[in-house]
């Protein structure tokens, strides 16, 4: 695979390079866009010939998700992840953020407290604050350079009967952090002692870099009052086809859920979603091999080139996803000042830190899923800014 290509996205209106979107969040048309977790990579050959054999049939009515489709999901569960899907508790729903809103909404009532991890998602808080429920901060600790959960934080936060959910966000958006078995049975350990509903949002599971291993929330966690939400629309850059399932070992919930996506009609089946990720699964292993060691390269050079250049920028080292949570406190430069920094001095389009809740205030999330030269650019782009900022050496 050739990860240096250039594509020009622009060809279609997405939604990380249209000028507009730039444009209103950054203030700045042209600055180089990272703000969005997509990628800027083609996906695997194998889901681009199964998507064109699928058009030229022809026919797009309705279809179903034959046996075919779970299978090769199982079967890349089980080698990846070791993870033995029971194939009754899977439930299809349209996306990620469907699936989390649902459930929140299933597992609590409103006014209730639902806990997340903050610096997390900035999705999470607008899924609940839809829901009109409050959010509960469980801040993550930043320790030496990184994240931790702070479980007595969360003991107590579980242990308030008015906080009914926990959303887990596994591998962790945007600090990069994999849990470990060890982190993910306290979590289970607590949340089933204070009886605390927890969905695991895995749709990073397939982005980890080595040593670190992914462990699936419900291999490790009594399933009995957890669900799993996970989509190969991350892993092969498909999030435009949408596909995502929902994984609900609760007989009694998983008919709920079932119950609610029958009624709003939003179990319908998309015909290009069924041939891209059956050919995903399927065919995909060689090209996410490829693309996980090329993400590790931009990992790297990101890492040296702030090392070597000493901007005042430092990268919190990720163990997993495609983004790099960077630093920026060093600078010195309140939120409204950094998020301007980037934006108009160094052109960069990064989603600022805030996003993520108050304690992301001084860094920022760069996507680096995407040919080298565009973080080279980007880079190159944030040294020049950075040597013009009082007190900063100039070149
Ligand atoms: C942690 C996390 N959950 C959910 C989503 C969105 O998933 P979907 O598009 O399936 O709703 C994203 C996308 O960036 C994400 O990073």
């Amino acid at each position: 695979m050739n990860f240096d290509e250039y594509i020009d996205r622009r060809e279609y209106p997405t939604l990380k390079w249209s000028r507009s979107f730039l444009s209103e969040h950054f203030g700045n048309a042209e600055a180089i866009p990272m703000s969005v977790a997509d990628m800027d990579f083609k996906s695997p050959p194998a889901v681009i010939q199964h998507l064109q054999k699928r058009v030229s049939h022809g026919i797009f009515g309705y279809e179903y998700r034959p046996d075919s489709y779970f299978d090769a999901l199982s079967l890349w569960y089980e080698k990846r992840h070791g993870w033995k899907i029971n194939r009754e508790h899977i439930t299809p729903s349209p996306s990620i953020l469907s699936s989390l809103s649902i459930l929140v909404d299933q597992h609590s009532n409103e006014g209730d407290g639902v806990i997340i991890q903050p610096p997390v998602f900035f999705e999470f808080h607008i899924v609940i604050r839809k829901n009109h429920r409050r959010v509960v901060n469980n801040p993550l600790k930043l320790l030496n350079g990184k994240y931790r959960i702070d479980f007595e934080d969360l003991k107590k936060k579980a242990s308030d009967p008015a906080n009914k959910v926990l959303i887990l966000c596994s591998p962790h958006n945007p600090i990069g952090r994999v849990w470990t078995m060890a982190e993910l049975k306290q979590v289970a350990e607590i949340c089933k002692r204070n009886n605390v509903f927890v969905i695991a949002d895995e749709i990073h599971a397939d982005f980890t870099l080595p040593p670190h291993r992914f462990f699936p929330y419900l291999k490790v966690a009594d399933g009995e009052n957890a669900a799993s939400c996970i989509a190969p629309t991350k892993t092969f850059n498909i999030p435009g086809v949408t596909d995502a399932l929902c994984i609900i070992p609760n007989e009694k919930y998983r008919k709920r859920f079932l119950e609610f996506t029958g009624r709003y009609h939003i179990n319908k089946v998309n015909v290009f979603a069924l041939a891209a990720t059956e050919a995903a699964y399927r065919e995909g292993e060689g090209w996410l091999n490829e693309l996980l060691a090329y993400l590790q390269e931009n990992v790297d050079f990101v890492r040296k080139y702030l090392h070597q250049n000493d901007i005042g920028v430092s990268l919190i080292e990720p163990e997993g996803t495609f983004l790099a949570w960077l630093d920026f406190r060093d600078l010195g430069l309140d939120v409204k000042m950094l998020e301007k920094f980037l934006a108009q001095e160094a052109q960069i389009a990064l989603a600022p830190g805030y996003w993520f809740g108050r304690e992301g205030a001084g860094f920022a999330r760069m996507t680096i899923a995407c040919p080298r030269r565009t973080i080279v650019k980007a880079l190159n782009n944030l040294k020049l800014a950075a040597s013009k900022l009082p007190g900063k050496p100039s070149g």
